[in-house]
């Protein structure tokens, strides 16, 4: 079962799969409206439990509230070892843009709708997405991350983490309540989180890049496609090993709408890469 790429890593007190999936890309173009193949969209829900993912990531603002329901529909009831893992703090408007919102109602409300998406008592982990599609803004999380600390109290969720969080935040929430994870954007060529990774993997808090393969834009390298061409991989894959080696705390959500991408990322993130190897991927974004 655990037999994945990477192993395991333990959020508070749920084991999950380091290899997890995303589940952003089964919406509609620019995550909005539903799949255009949706039995195909189903089917990678499955795929990914049957092959041992025990992590998905989503977010009632994905359509919105499509992945969500594509997730229920395809795996309700859940198996006990799989955990899903959603976000507040943001909703989407018209024109598919991704307006804040994150007074205390409108957290609360959210909170109520994955419940009610996703057909849950009690959300495993919720992350407050902070800051904006520019990226981490600074300023302060009090009164959002106090209402998610509350909703925790009163057995809506289980564990909480942050998105799109700068390291002032991170410490700003843990003087509030524990967290489990950060969800930031990261990958081989976008390494602003180096020093906050290793921080959080001192704390024993997971850190879960969103992006991994470059997200709307594909890591495009030179040097990564040297280093696959060398091993014989898909650069994709040597992008997901590489991730898995950066640090035992980094989990993977890649996000693909594709059966066949879903099986490739899992076989491909295993790969054994050698120090000449990983030096050269290290070069890329530094
Ligand atoms: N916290 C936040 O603010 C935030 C923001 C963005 C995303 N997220 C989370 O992070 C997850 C991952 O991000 P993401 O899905 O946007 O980006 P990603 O995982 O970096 O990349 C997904 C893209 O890569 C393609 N892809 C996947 N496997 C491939 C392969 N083997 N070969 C070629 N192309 C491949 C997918 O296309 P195909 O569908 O054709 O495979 C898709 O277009 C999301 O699902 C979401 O849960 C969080």
């Amino acid at each position: 079962m655990h037999s994945l790429p990477g192993g395991t890593w333990t959020l508070g007190d749920l084991t999950v799969s380091r290899f997890g999936y995303g589940a952003m890309q089964l919406a509609g173009p620019w995550v909005m409206g539903p799949p255009a193949d949706h039995d195909g969209a189903i089917k990678v829900l499955r795929e990914a439990v049957d092959l041992g993912i025990t992590h998905i990531d989503t977010s009632d603002a994905y359509g919105p509230r499509v992945t969500n329901r594509l997730i229920r529909e395809a795996l309700h009831p859940y198996p006990e070892t799989l955990h899903v893992v959603t976000k507040v703090g943001a909703q989407r408007d018209e024109q598919g843009g991704w307006p804040t919102a994150r007074q205390p109602d409108q957290l609360r409300r959210q909170v109520e709708e994955n419940l009610e998406s996703l057909g849950l008592d009690v959300l495993d982990l919720v992350n407050l997405r902070l800051g904006d599609a520019e990226g981490p803004r600074a300023e302060s999380i009090a009164e959002a991350f106090t209402t998610l600390a509350e909703l925790r109290q009163e057995g809506r969720i289980r564990h909480l983490g942050l998105s799109n969080a700068t390291a002032e935040q991170v410490a700003e929430a843990q003087g509030i309540a524990p967290i489990v994870c950060v969800q930031n954007l990261y990958n081989l060529a976008n390494r602003g989180d180096d020093e906050l990774i290793d921080a959080l993997a001192a704390e024993q808090i997971a850190y879960v890049p969103f992006f991994p393969l470059g997200g709307f834009s594909p890591l495009q390298s030179s040097a990564l496609s040297a280093v696959a061409a060398r091993l014989e991989a898909a650069p994709m894959s040597v992008a997901l090993a590489w991730l898995l080696h950066r640090s035992p705390n980094v989990l993977l959500i890649p996000g693909t709408s594709s059966v066949a991408h879903l099986r490739e990322n899992v076989a491909g993130a295993g790969l054994e890469l050698s120090d000449a190897d990983l030096a050269e991927l290290d070069a890329i974004g530094r």
